[in-house]
């Protein structure tokens, strides 16, 4: 079988949370290059505007959508209101997320340090927000018998690390056992369910800290293949996972970290 055909997404769609940067806005890109209707999801308007804007004067078939996914509520009626729209779902990546702060080697991220305000903020986007966009996809999924849902944990959920907050290891580990359980759930209904895991990528995240160089060389210094990833990294497994390539994946927790797990 062809590449082209093993991996086609063309005239599925897609929904992306946290689409306007980084591993979302990567993720958007290789799906709407490769042929599929993607909605873009964001809480930030003006850069989500743009980068939709971009896609479309390429001819490719993109909507935005402001969405804050710590809006429970608002989560379901988009979820519900793309489905409906397009008379169905394919794939949804529940990608948003935020980093609660540095990690306890970084000034102020210490223990002691911890905001439980911020804390309780962690837990409603990467957590809860991730859970609300994961059960509003299966429901509409699950009636279709299928569909393949990508929640983005991280390395954070496999292992403890000194650079990521408290509260940000302990959402991802969370959601990680979350996409485990709602695997196994689902799987009868020929949902799919998965995350990916990533290693550090110079992305938005943390006011782009990973974009510094005395930052970004503290992560690769903990990564075999001695670097940070660039977002277009993450396209080939975004791909793969919204393709029939991934038909028999489910349940797994995916590391693309270059070689932090081994
Ligand atoms: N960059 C890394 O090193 C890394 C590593 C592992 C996991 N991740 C995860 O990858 C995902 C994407 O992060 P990124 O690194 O691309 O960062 P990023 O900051 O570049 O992109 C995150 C996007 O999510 C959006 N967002 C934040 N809160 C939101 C909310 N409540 N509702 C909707 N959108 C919201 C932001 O506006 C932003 O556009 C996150 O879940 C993050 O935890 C990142």
């Amino acid at each position: 079988m062809r590449a082209e055909q093993l991996f086609d997404v063309s005239g599925r769609v897609a929904i992306v949370t946290g689409a306007a940067s980084g591993i979302g806005l990567a993720m958007s890109d290789v799906l709407s290059a490769n042929g599929a209707h993607v909605v873009m999801a964001d809480i930030a308007k003006a850069q989500l505007d743009e980068a939709a804007e971009s896609f479309r004067s390429e001819g490719r078939r993109v909507d935005a959508r402001v969405l804050d996914v710590a809006d429970l509520v608002a989560v379901d009626e988009t979820i519900r209101a793309v489905a409906a729209q397009h008379g169905r779902l394919d794939t949804v990546f529940a990608n948003a997320g935020i980093t609660g702060g540095p990690g306890y080697t970084f000034p102020n991220g210490d223990m002691d340090h911890v905001s439980f305000e911020l804390w309780d903020r962690v837990m409603q986007v990467n957590l809860t927000g991730a859970f609300a966009t994961l059960r509003a996809a299966a429901s509409v999924m699950k009636p279709r018998r299928r569909g393949s849902i990508v929640v983005t944990s991280s390395v954070a959920a496999l292992r403890a690390s000194h650079l990521p907050s408290h509260a940000y290891h302990a959402s991802k580990a969370a959601i990680a056992q979350v996409v485990r359980v709602a695997a196994l759930e689902l799987g009868p209904h020929n949902v799919r369910v998965n995350a990916i895991a990533p290693g550090p990528f110079a992305t938005g995240i943390g006011n782009g800290r990973l974009r510094s160089p005395e930052v970004a060389a503290s992560f690769a210094a903990t990564v075999p293949l001695g670097r940070v990833a660039q977002t277009e990294e993450i396209m080939g497994l975004a791909l793969l996972l919204a393709s029939d390539a991934s038909s028999f994946m489910t349940g797994a927790i995916i590391p693309i970290d270059g070689g932090t797990q081994a």
